[in-house]
């Protein structure tokens, strides 16, 4: 399967998935990383990676739904079939989430249904949360609450600022991420209302 992956910064689980991809017998391969923002340093990444990449700056395009679409073509340029967010700032407009419906994924930086949205990390502490972690899940028109591929937990510590426990929930995305995205392109996920079996 092909995949294109959408990114705005960083790029790390990027990173991770293209890593996956070189692993021999992976079902899929990264043929695009797109960005809507251009000096993302997740693009260089994938450039150094020898994997094509695409950007767009999302303003000026008359709306959330015509830049969609200039992206949803962009993907069926590459022929992508699945789609993988990957630190991608963007909210996605319906028609656009309806035409990757089951074939677009997303990691998340909480144990969802906790903690959708932003600043999870700092959530979670203050919350006093044990336990933290992050979660693939399909996407579906509402934010962070698609069907769950994948979790992993890492425990929380008594002295944890956001930023050490973001970095322990780092690594398990950089784990995660591969595995979940090589389920959904094997064929072997079924969806049955809010279940993912098979993963
Ligand atoms: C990650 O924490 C991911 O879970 C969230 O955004 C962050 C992206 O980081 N969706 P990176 O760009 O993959 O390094």
């Amino acid at each position: 399967k092909r995949v294109g992956i959408l990114i705005s910064g960083r790029g790390s689980n990027m990173s991770a998935l293209v890593a996956a991809a070189q692993a021999p017998g992976c079902p899929y391969e990264v043929a695009l990383v797109f960005s809507n923002v251009a000096d993302a340093p997740g693009l260089a990444i994938a450039e150094a990676a020898g994997v094509p990449t695409a950007s767009l700056d999302h303003r000026g395009h008359g709306g959330r739904a015509l830049f969609d679409a200039k992206v949803d073509a962009i993907l069926r340029d590459a022929g992508c079939d699945l789609v993988a967010l990957a630190g991608y700032m963007r909210l996605l407009s319906d028609d656009f989430v309806a035409a990757w419906e089951g074939r677009m994924i997303n990691i998340h930086p909480s144990l969802l249904p906790s903690f959708k949205g932003v600043d999870t990390h700092a959530r979670a502490i203050a919350a006093g949360c044990r336990l933290h972690g992050c979660t693939v899940h399909l996407v579906t028109p509402e934010l962070d609450s698609g069907p769950i591929i994948a979790q992993a937990a890492v425990p929380v510590m008594d002295d944890d600022t956001p930023d050490a426990l973001a970095a322990r929930v780092l690594v398990e995305e950089h784990r995660l991420y591969p595995q979940a995205l090589a389920a959904l392109a094997s064929g072997r996920l079924r969806v049955e209302g809010q279940r993912v079996l098979g993963f």
